[in-house]
């Protein structure tokens, strides 16, 4: 079912201390009933963050994952060691991994197979570059991302895959894709779904919009048709940020 969800992405910021922190401060806070709240934090503090967070309705998720079960992979971290430390949800395909570690979407397409070989939920991330988008090829890129890293899996595991439309012109710049960009992109996205799988398939899926989303553009982005929530970046660090937008929106 299409759920309304807001899920901070911390990147490589806030050690134990600093997260500690941010639960402690976050616990004091009324999580919304209709909307599905998720963190991920480091590796280093997803335990700490679960155990934390045991008794409260936010979910902790992880930002990365490797393909492999195990073995001689330094400093890589299984599907297994997140479940392990109570993690069962996954962010597959970040433009960060994609751009800085080279992921391609054969290597997400092993992942992505991966997490659902072990019953972990995945958040998605495709995302077109500005050049893309300058020269008309985002529609075409954004396809090919889906085509060749999520459209092998079968049916019946898209209750276990929320997307996020990323495009990376907008994270962390403060510019932020405008509301009828957003949804024309989430629409397209549905749009592709529903031609390689189903209308039912593609009107149950979640569609997240990430890049430089804040408390005083989440309702209209929020507000639009085939958007069901955020990834949050810079504004998900902070408490009060973050519960803004997590209460944006309308009931
Ligand atoms: P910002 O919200 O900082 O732009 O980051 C978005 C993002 O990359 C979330 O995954």
């Amino acid at each position: 079912m299409r759920k309304k969800i807001v899920a901070g992405n911390w990147k490589m910021n806030n050690d134990l201390a600093e997260t500690e922190m941010f639960f402690t401060e976050l616990k004091k806070q009324v999580i919304p009933e209709h909307v599905v709240v998720m963190i991920a934090p480091s590796f280093t503090n997803l335990n700490q963050a679960f155990n934390s967070l045991k008794d409260f309705p936010v979910e902790i998720v992880a930002q990365n994952m490797h393909q492999c079960d195990k073995g001689a992979f330094t400093g890589e971290v299984s599907a297994k060691m997140l479940i392990s430390v109570g993690t069962t949800t996954v962010i597959l395909g970040h433009s960060e991994r994609r751009e800085l570690f080279h992921e391609t979407n054969a290597l997400l397409a092993e992942k992505v197979k991966t997490a659902l070989e072990n019953d972990m939920d995945i958040i998605f991330c495709i995302g077109e570059q500005e050049e893309d988008r300058k020269e008309d090829k985002y529609f075409d890129l954004i396809e090919k991302q889906l085509t060749e890293g999520l459209f092998h899996i079968l049916e019946g595991s898209w209750k276990h895959v929320v997307v996020a439309y990323e495009p990376v012109w907008a994270i962390g710049t403060g510019e932020t894709a405008s509301p009828e960009q957003v949804q024309e992109m989430h629409h397209f996205i549905r749009k592709t779904i529903a031609k390689k799988y189903n209308d039912a398939i593609a009107n149950d899926v979640s569609i997240l919009y990430g890049g430089s989303v804040k408390p005083d553009n989440a309702v209209e982005i929020f507000g639009q048709d085939d958007v069901d929530g955020g990834l949050i970046g810079g504004a998900s660090l902070k408490v009060e940020s973050f519960m803004k937008i997590v209460n944006s929106f309308e009931n």
